[in-house]
């Protein structure tokens, strides 16, 4: 007669290994065992990634309440703060000590907060490297639209209210002024970083003109000109960006290089120039509407001309693509045919579209550059 269940199962209880429980118990005792067993098998970065919009809210939020700009002005205490900004004292302390944790502030012995080096250079909203804009919109906009991922699982359909219906992200969008500038000042934050590099490694000395297609408020343009003295540009974008990108480029003193052109890419050719640029733009698209915009810069450039693409695109040589492929939910989220390519992809688009001594590169974080030329000679040798 067989007897029910061996030893080992008689020590499974609801689903629980008691002997295996022990034994690891045992094992988390031992010193060698113990770290080896950690080192193994640790949550921590399970239990980061599940819990990021904590410490996102905590930045969010000062950036939101003006922190940094207050500190830019000198050292604050707790009490001072909470009178300045009209907080209640309660979570103040771990709020600010957290941040400190983060590597935004600093804590001096007085007990008085700074702003650390990082939050210094890149978070004062006077100063010319402030990536808070991105932090604004991500709060104002981005937070929220996050909390509809498991609907764009289910549906495939944006979540973004500008994109309901037949209603196109852009124009829907601009119809509030506030909403226009603080999509446009988050756009600065997330490409001057790109467009410092782009002046960098792209080969501008070949060239003399350039045109940014959707330049928003002139982050690239601006680099550009303030990089390459012989260079003279223009931003191509819908009318209603044309304020916002004027007053930054006068911010900049360049309004005699850099020129707006109202327009709408979709229903007119492309205007001309040595080099046609597309930055975070091709990513909101379908491959089709991708492939019709890189023929219209194939059309307005001079033989010799090049394209240039930036975009979170996918790099299968990288190992960490973490980043784009966030970026590419981020895309799909706000309008209905966007996706983050691949490098490749987006190399097989330039090529068919006639580009050739097409290259690319990592710039920065999610962001890379490819790059093709129309045949024909450099356009800085022509007369
Ligand atoms: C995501 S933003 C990218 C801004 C900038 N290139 C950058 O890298 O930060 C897309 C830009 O394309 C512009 N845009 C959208 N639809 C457009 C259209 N039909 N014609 C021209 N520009 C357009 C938007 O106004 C916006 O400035």
């Amino acid at each position: 007669m067989s007897y029910s269940g061996s030893a080992a199962e008689s020590e499974v209880r609801g689903g629980v290994n008691l002997r295996r429980e022990k034994l690891v118990m045992k094992l988390f005792q031992s010193r060698v065992g113990g770290a080896l067993l950690r080192r193994l098998a640790d949550p921590e970065e399970i239990v980061r990634a599940g819990t990021a919009f904590t410490a996102s809210q905590v930045v969010l939020t000062a950036v939101e309440f003006g922190l940094f700009t207050e500190l830019a002005a000198g050292r604050r205490s707790k009490h001072e703060l909470c009178e300045r900004l009209g907080w209640h004292p309660r979570a103040a302390g771990p709020f600010l000590d957290a941040l400190v944790d983060l590597g935004l502030l600093r804590r001096g012995r007085s007990g008085r907060y700074t702003n650390s080096r990082a939050a210094a250079l890149f978070l004062r909203p006077a100063g010319p490297n402030y990536v808070g804009g991105l932090l604004e919109l991500s709060g104002k906009r981005l937070y929220t639209l996050w909390s509809g991922l498991g609907d764009l699982l289910r549906t495939g359909i944006p979540e973004a209210g500008e994109e309901r219906g037949g209603n196109e992200f852009f124009s829907t969008l601009y119809r509030d002024p506030a909403a226009l500038r603080d999509f446009l000042t988050g756009m600065t934050g997330i490409a001057t970083g790109e467009a410092m590099l782009i002046a960098a490694r792209f080969p501008w000395r070949r060239f003399r003109t350039f045109v940014d297609i959707g330049c928003a408020q002139g982050a690239l343009p601006v680099r550009l000109a303030l990089t390459h003295p012989h260079l003279t540009g223009a931003g191509y974008d819908l009318a209603a960006v044309e304020p916002i990108f004027r007053e930054y480029v006068e911010s900049y003193d360049l309004a005699d290089r850099l020129l707006f052109i109202p327009g709408d890419m979709f229903h007119e050719p492309l205007p001309g120039a040595d080099v046609v640029s597309f930055g975070h733009i091709l990513h909101g698209y379908g491959e089709s509407v991708r492939r019709d915009l890189l023929a219209k810069a194939y059309a307005a450039l001079p033989p010799g001309g090049a394209v240039l693409v930036y975009d979170a695109m996918i790099d299968p040589r990288r190992r960490d693509n973490l980043l784009s492929r966030l970026s590419s939910l981020n895309i799909m989220l706000e309008m209905r045919g966007g996706f983050e390519a691949t490098l490749p992809e987006c190399e097989t688009w330039l090529r068919d579209a006639g580009f050739v001594d097409i290259r690319s590169c990592h710039l920065i974080g999610p962001t890379s550059m490819i790059h093709g030329r129309k045949p024909g000679p450099d356009p800085a040798t022509r007369r």
